[in-house]
């Protein structure tokens, strides 16, 4: 091994580079914010070759005085903030000191600044991170700063650059997520000395989505939710307009463009039974967080923020989610009060937030969340209960025994539900309805399609079926010998094998083969007990109370499509007898 030795500033500099600086978007981001920092209105972007050969960001901002032009370019050097408490009450984008140091050092640079009175502009020459040149120039309102040649001193992370179309679409999306929480901004967008986008200074949220995503916009709802602490404004799309097109998804905590695994699982929870569950609605979430309970120095591009309690993310994006969706059907409904009730408990929990608990897996923290929003309504007046809230049960789960039957006490009776027969009732029901609903079953696409040898006679039942088996969610092709199965019934698990995908189409074919009057019945209900829970299945709370919920919604809940009794029911009347109480 080599001896050790301490590595030159310079060195230590551009190894440091590569956590902030990965590519041109990440130039611009961090001179973007620093024109928004600056309180500018205007803010023009202009690249050449997808910002690999030039990035110009010109704003009309605040400006920089003479004699600080140059500390702009020292590491560690800011004007946001003097203390590292400072953090937990700004609300600038940038406080580090790094960003600019950090880009002289990977390019060549150039700031120009005025500041109001001044009749001329100051200008720095930066070069691998060194000033090189002092000049000045015209007064211009503002500054300007011009990065060439990106990482022409580091070969080595010039090459993992990608294509000119590539950074651009990175860049352009970037300037599109951050436009969208500064309405009143205008931005302008110049690639290769073509303006390709200009939004105009707008005031609302509302409007600045219409403008950048006016394709989307009109399927959109809004909803918010306020507390002392939080507030939020969301919207998503209505649930009758998601497809099955990814959905753009935009988080942002005090107007900073996030990433936020909590978030996304609200959205989701809030929308669950709504739409299928690998659809994903569009959603543009703005929270509103006391800087105090949010930690903003936790990512070295600062795309993540670390918040005291989950629990803060995830019920106020839930509410919201909620209240949006509720918009839809039930404008009458004043969902102010009780909204703000609600959100007392956010605080509780924040007090209580100090002893905190390990956070376990995405399973535990649903029911985690559902608990503490059961925990908010059941201090609530009745009639504040509104209803954008999850539904109120009328059961109780006592729990699950043998991983097999779900316990469960409603109306007087004590019920030992069989969950993979009351799951399956349920899917039944559904798959009938939308078969109705679509002239034919939903369908998921296979990641690689399966290839089955099957008996040639089998082979050809399916083939003289295919219509129908497409209509059932199976679109199959022929390739030499094999059977290729493309897509499966929408709600089977994600995770079905291909084993179980052949026992699946051998059930089908039996189905199809057999000449019974109800075939398509039968069909169902095959497709039904493959997509439901099986005996053996430890679940949690959650999952129980779904299962229940959904068999006490459908119209038969007594008998599983084949004709098997669901549940045991035990009234109290008769355990009492049992007990000779009465
Ligand atoms: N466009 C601008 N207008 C006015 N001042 C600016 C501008 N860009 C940078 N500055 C000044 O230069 C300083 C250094 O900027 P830099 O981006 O390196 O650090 P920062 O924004 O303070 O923190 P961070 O590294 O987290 O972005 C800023 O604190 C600010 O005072
Ligand atoms: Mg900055």
């Amino acid at each position: 091994m080599n001896k050790i030795h301490v590595l030159d500033s310079s060195t230590i500099n551009k190894i440091a580079a590569g956590e902030v600086i990965e590519r041109p978007a990440s130039i611009v981001k961090e001179l973007v914010e620093n024109s928004i920092d600056a309180n500018s209105d205007e803010i023009v972007v202009k690249l050449k070759d997808g910002g690999k050969k030039e990035i110009v960001v010109i704003d009309n901002g605040t400006g920089i005085e003479k004699e600080d032009l140059e500390l702009t370019i020292l590491r560690h050097a800011t004007s946001k903030i003097t203390k590292i408490e400072d953090i937990y009450s700004i609300l600038s984008y940038g406080f580090r000191g790094e960003a600019l140091s950090t880009i002289a050092d990977v390019s060549k640079m150039e700031i120009s600044s005025a500041i109001e009175g001044y009749d001329h502009s100051n200008v720095i020459e930066v070069e691998n991170g060194q000033i090189n040149k002092k000049t000045i120039a015209a007064f211009r309102n503002g500054t300007t700063i011009t990065i060439q040649n990106l990482f022409y001193n580091i070969p080595a992370r010039q090459k993992f650059l990608k294509t000119t179309n590539y950074e651009l679409k990175k860049i352009i999306d970037w300037i599109k997520s951050i436009a969208v929480s500064n309405p009143k901004i205008s931005f302008k967008i110049v690639v290769d000395n073509k303006e390709v986008y200009t939004f105009q200074k707008k005031s609302s949220y509302e409007e600045r989505i219409n403008e950048i995503h006016f394709d989307i916009t009109k399927n959109l709802t809004q909803g918010t939710y306020k507390d002392p602490l939080v507030s939020a404004i969301i919207f998503v799309t209505k649930p009758h307009k998601v497809n099955e097109s990814k959905g753009i998804t935009q988080i942002y905590i005090n107007n900073r463009p996030i990433k936020n695994f909590t978030v996304l699982s609200a959205i989701k929870k809030a929308f669950e039974a709504k739409i299928p569950k690998v659809y994903r609605p569009d959603a543009f979430i703005f929270l509103e967080i006391n800087p105090k309970i949010i930690d903003i120095n936790v990512h070295p591009q600062k795309l993540e923020v670390r918040v005291k309690e989950d629990s803060l993310l995830f019920l106020p994006t839930y509410y919201a989610v909620k209240n949006a969706l509720e918009q839809i059907k039930e404008t009458e409904i004043d969902k102010t009060r009780p909204t703000q009730l609600i959100s007392t408990i956010t605080a509780k929990l924040i007090a209580e937030s100090e002893t905190k608990t390990e956070r376990g897996g995405m399973d535990d923290f649903f029911v985690k969340a559902e608990k503490t929003i059961q925990k908010s309504l059941d201090i609530l007046p009745e009639e504040m209960r509104y209803s954008a809230t999850p539904k109120i049960k009328n059961f109780k789960i006592i729990g699950q025994i043998f991983n097999t039957y779900i316990l469960v006490e409603k109306n007087n009776s004590f019920y030992i539900v069989d969950q993979h027969v009351a799951e399956e009732r349920y899917n039944f029901e559904q798959i009938q309805i939308q078969y109705q609903e679509h002239n034919g079953l939903l369908k998921q696409e296979l990641l690689v399609p399966f290839g089955f040898l099957l008996p040639v006679e089998d082979r050809g039942v399916l083939l003289e079926n295919k219509e129908e088996l497409g209509k059932l969610g199976f679109e199959i092709d022929e390739l030499k010998d094999e059977l290729l199965v493309r897509t499966i019934p929408l709600k089977i698990r994600n995770n079905i094998t291909k084993e179980e995908t052949k026992e699946l189409l051998k059930d089908v074919i039996r189905g199809i083969k057999a000449d019974i009057a109800d075939k398509q019945a039968g069909l169902f209900a095959t497709i039904a007990c493959k997509m439901s829970v099986k005996a053996g299945t430890p679940l949690n709370e959650l999952q129980m109370e779904k299962i229940i919920e959904n068999l006490f919604d459908c119209e038969n809940p007594f008998t599983c499509p084949h004709g098997r009794p669901i549940f045991i029911e035990l009234s109290k009347d008769r355990i009492e007898k049992e007990v000779s109480r009465k």
